[in-house]
């Protein structure tokens, strides 16, 4: 859309977006990590930013170009990016989550290369911190949002994502069809509100979704 013809309904927001997979390093040239390409993210980022807000993006490593106009940190791990977005939470205002974290990192990170001669037989596991459960149980008048990737049982999953982690709103990707979720240009989504209400949306490019999660984020904001 054009830029000049886009209405500002998001001027004076402070909205934060994550984006991107983390990074667990095992040692300096090894990672854990998914197929998050960080698409979803950026268009939300995008769009808000067009649309007036003032935009920080908290991104994993990507292969896209920092948005014009959109205050971007870059950070690796989950930890890091809990770090980061902690640090900004109290000044902003519409938090939305399109992150896919690293549920678990490496317990030990080696400080040099793993040789394969002393390679383990097993990768001891720990948990990563969950940034948006912490941003739930933290809420001073923030809106959140949240993402569900999930390859069976979408609205029972996404529901108790909604629940759980006290959000506002789930924007619910079924990433087993084709055309949806990773690393693809477009999405099929189901939005969960907290009344219950659940909206279906028709096969769109990332672009398009962003915008009516933000149409959607505006309408919420303004009955809380
Ligand atoms: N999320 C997060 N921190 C984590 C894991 C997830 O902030 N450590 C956020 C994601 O950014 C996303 C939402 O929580 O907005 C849901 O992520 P998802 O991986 O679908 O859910 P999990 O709670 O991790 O549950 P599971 O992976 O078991 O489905
Ligand atoms: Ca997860």
């Amino acid at each position: 859309a054009l830029a000049v013809l886009t209405p500002k309904d998001l001027a004076g927001k402070h909205v934060l977006v994550t984006a991107g997979p983390t990074r667990e390093e095992l040692d300096p040239v090894r990672f854990i990590s998914n197929y998050s390409s960080g698409k979803m993210g950026y268009a939300i980022a995008r769009a808000a930013s067009r649309r007036g807000a003032r935009v920080t993006l908290v991104t994993g490593p990507t292969c896209l170009d920092a948005p014009w106009g959109v205050e971007t940190i870059h950070v690796t791990s989950a930890r890091e990016m809990r770090d980061a977005v902690l640090e900004r939470y109290a000044s902003t205002s519409i938090v939305i989550k399109a992150a896919a974290v690293a549920d678990y990192r490496p317990a030990r990170r080696a400080p040099d290369k793993v040789k394969k001669s002393d390679q383990p037989e097993t990768i001891e596991l720990v948990r990563n911190p969950d940034i948006l459960a912490e941003l739930g149980a933290n809420k001073g008048g923030q809106l959140l949002v949240g993402f569900a990737a999930e390859t069976e049982s979408l609205l029972e999953n996404a529901g108790k994502k909604l629940n759980e982690k006290n959000l506002d709103l789930v924007v619910a990707n079924d990433v087993g069809q084709v055309g949806a979720g990773f690393n693809v240009d477009t999405n099929i989504a189901r939005l969960l509100y907290r009344d219950g209400r659940v909206e279906e949306l028709p096969l769109m490019g990332k672009d398009a979704l962003a915008d009516v999660i933000l149409d959607r984020v505006r309408d919420v904001k303004s009955k809380k």
